[in-house]
This record gives C-alpha cells, structure tokens and sequence, in this order.
C-alpha cells in the first residue's frame, strides 16, 4: 500500500475503495449525467473538510452563492457559519472564464502561498466551462491550466454534466476532463425503481490501488450520498499470502533470476492488496521472464552465467541473502506443508530434469 498521506473525501463508503482517499493537490472528477448526485457529492466533500478545520473554496460557473447556500441547506448542510471565513465563492458568469482561468485564481493562489491551512477546492460543474470552449485544443490547454493552478491549494473536486449516447460507456464529451484528471468516478442513475438505481464506479485513481465494482449508492437525508462498499481488504488479510511469494521468490532464485527481478518480487509481496491468491499472477509473471517448467539445466546455468557478469550479488545464494529477511523464514516454517503443493515450478521436478538432460 501506497505511504503517501490520504484526504479523506468525506464521501461515505468512497474512502475506503481508494486506499483512504485522495491524495493531495490532486483532481477528482465526478462525471453523471443530471440528478445523480454530482453536487450531493460535491457539497459532501466540502462540508466534511470545513467541519474537519480547512477551508473551502467553491467555484460555480452557474448559480450564486446564495442558491448555492439553500441548496446545501436542503440536503442537509448548514454551510451559514462558514460563510466568507471558511468558505469562500467564485461565482463567473457567461464568459469570464479566460480572466478566472488567467488571471483571479493564479492571482489567489499566489496570496494563498504562506498560509498554511488547507483549502479543498470545488467546482460545480465545469460543464458551462466545457460549452463555451468549444475547439478541443483550446478547452485542452484552458483546462490543464485550471487544474494546475487549482491543485496548488488542495485536493479538487469537479463535477461534469455527462450526455452519454445509447451505448456509450462514457459520454464523449466529458472525455476530456476524464484525460486531465488524477482520479475520475462515473455516476449512474438507471430510473427502474428499486433500491440499487444508482451506482458508482472508479475510471480511473493515480497511484492509487482503488476497487473495481459497481457500486450502489443512496441519499441519506443529513448525510448526503453513501456508497455500498465493502473494503478492499482487511488488515489481517493483508498478509495472508506471504507464503506464496516466498516460495515464488525462493522458486524464482533457484531459476536463475537476478536481483532485480528478485527486488520487484519482494515488492509485488508488499504492495499485494486483492483478497485472492497471487499465484497466477505470478505465474504469468514467470512465464513473461523466461521461467518455466521445461527450462533445462543447461538454460539456468546460462542465465545465471549472464548475471554473473553483471555487478556482484547476482548469484541465486547471494540474491537470497539481500531479498529474505528474518520476519521471511517465519512465515514460510508457518505454512510451509500447505504451500509446498502450491510451488509455481516444483523444484524436485527440475533436479529430475537435470538428471535426464546429463
Ligand atoms: N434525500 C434524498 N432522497 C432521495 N433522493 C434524493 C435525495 N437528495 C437528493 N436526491 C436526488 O438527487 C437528485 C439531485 O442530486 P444532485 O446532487 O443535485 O444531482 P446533480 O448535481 O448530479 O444533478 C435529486 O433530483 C433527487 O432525485
Ligand atoms: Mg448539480
């Protein structure tokens, strides 16, 4: 899992799909096409960050503050003692955007450098933005700039209205947004009655391992939207599959591989967040660097030889050394009978081939 220090959005259930939430100075778009929530998600993600002490800037191209403000208060947020201390408005109507673009939001970013309280950043929607640029070069770079100077103050959220055509996955009009943003999720709501006509999914989550469903969501009055999730994987499954790498490790060693394949091994091991065995995985991995079960005797020494010509520490017992730790050879005595039948390449078998090739 990633080090980095997380943002939650404040997003019920969201949070715990994307590795604890956003990453700073960073934009998430929220694409759906009108009524599913877009600004449900984006008042939620304000208010948590003013109640949490940072402040808040909120960007409409749209409706003034003041419609803003009851909306919120109609779903539940009482944005009032916020008002011009905490939270603050850019309201550009028509086609001010090139001058809020050029010169208003470089210019408050530049006032905002020496202060150190965090500001989250909204816009709701971006859409007037996207109809009033037209030519895709232009929106392109109008939109790059944007975001950059955005990103400076916080974490940004942006909505898009989405107009998907049947059959459409994602409307092509939001496309481009999608492209410049670090993390992009899709509302979807399917009118057919029920309790699970909405959904969200992720497109896309920089450096950021994130789920993969469909996920129902609902309003809840009071709280805004809460997405049905279920976390990606517990804290002590985290480690269950050690021992396969281990073994896939050793394996990989004694077939000659070099430390640099050991290294990225070791921390594919750490890094392993899905709630089934690797062992597949690492199995397709093998097979993609040359290891696999009809490898003679004669093709290890040949790569072992051509790592030996490289820098020291190449051979399989030195490998060893640098790529196992301590905490290593524990798990493998815990679960050694078990796993052994999981080997990706049985070592018996090889010393079986070695004997036939002499
Ligand atoms: N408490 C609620 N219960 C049921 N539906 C709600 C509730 N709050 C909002 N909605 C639904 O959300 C829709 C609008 O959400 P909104 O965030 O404004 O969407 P968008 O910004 O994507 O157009 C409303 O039309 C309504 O259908
Ligand atoms: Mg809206």
């Amino acid at each position: 899992m990633s080090m980095e220090k997380r943002i939650a959005t404040g997003i019920s259930g969201l949070d715990r799909v994307i590795e604890g939430g956003v990453r700073d100075n960073t934009t998430l778009l929220v694409v759906g096409s009108s009524g599913t929530g877009k600004s449900t998600f984006a008042m939620q993600y304000l208010n948590y960050g003013l109640e949490n002490g940072e402040n808040a800037l909120y960007i409409s191209m749209e409706e003034p503050p003041e419609q803003i403000m009851r909306e919120a208060k109609m779903l539940g947020f009482d944005l009032d003692e916020y008002y011009e201390k905490e939270l603050f408005f850019f309201h550009s109507k028509g086609k001010d955007f090139v001058k809020l673009v050029d010169e208003q939001l470089p210019a408050l970013v530049e006032a905002n450098k020496n202060y150190s309280v965090k500001t989250r950043v909204v816009i709701d929607p971006l859409t007037p933005l996207l109809w009033a640029v037209q030519d895709k070069q232009e929106q392109r770079e109008i939109i790059t700039k944007l975001f950059y100077t955005l990103k400076q103050l916080g974490p940004v959220l942006i909505t898009t209205e989405e107009h998907a055509s049947p059959g459409e996955t994602v409307g092509e009009d939001v496309l481009i947004p999608i492209y410049m943003s670090d993390g992009a999720v899709h509302l979807t709501y399917r009118p057919i009655g029920g309790a699970f006509n909405r959904a969200l999914e992720i497109i896309k989550m920089r450096a950021t391992r994130h789920g993969e469903e469909v996920y129902p969501y609902i309003f809840v009055r009071g709280i805004g939207v809460v997405v049905r999730t279920t976390p990606l994987i517990s804290a002590e499954d985290v480690r269950k599959y050690d021992d396969v790498f281990d073994k896939a490790i050793r394996t990989a060693a004694d077939l000659g591989a070099g430390e640099k394949v050991l290294n990225r091994l070791v921390y594919v091991k750490d890094n392993w967040s899905y709630p089934f065995s690797p062992k597949e995985t690492l199995q397709i991995f093998f097979e993609s660097q040359g290891f696999n079960d009809t490898m003679t005797k004669e093709d290890i020494a040949r790569k072992k030889e051509a790592l030996s010509s490289e820098p020291p520490k190449t051979e399989s017992e030195g490998c060893q050394d640098t790529v196992f730790s301590e905490e290593e050879a524990l798990s493998d005595e815990a679960g050694s009978s078990e796993q052994d039948e999981d080997a990706l390449i049985d070592i018996e078998n090889l010393s079986e081939l070695e004997e036939l090739v002499r």
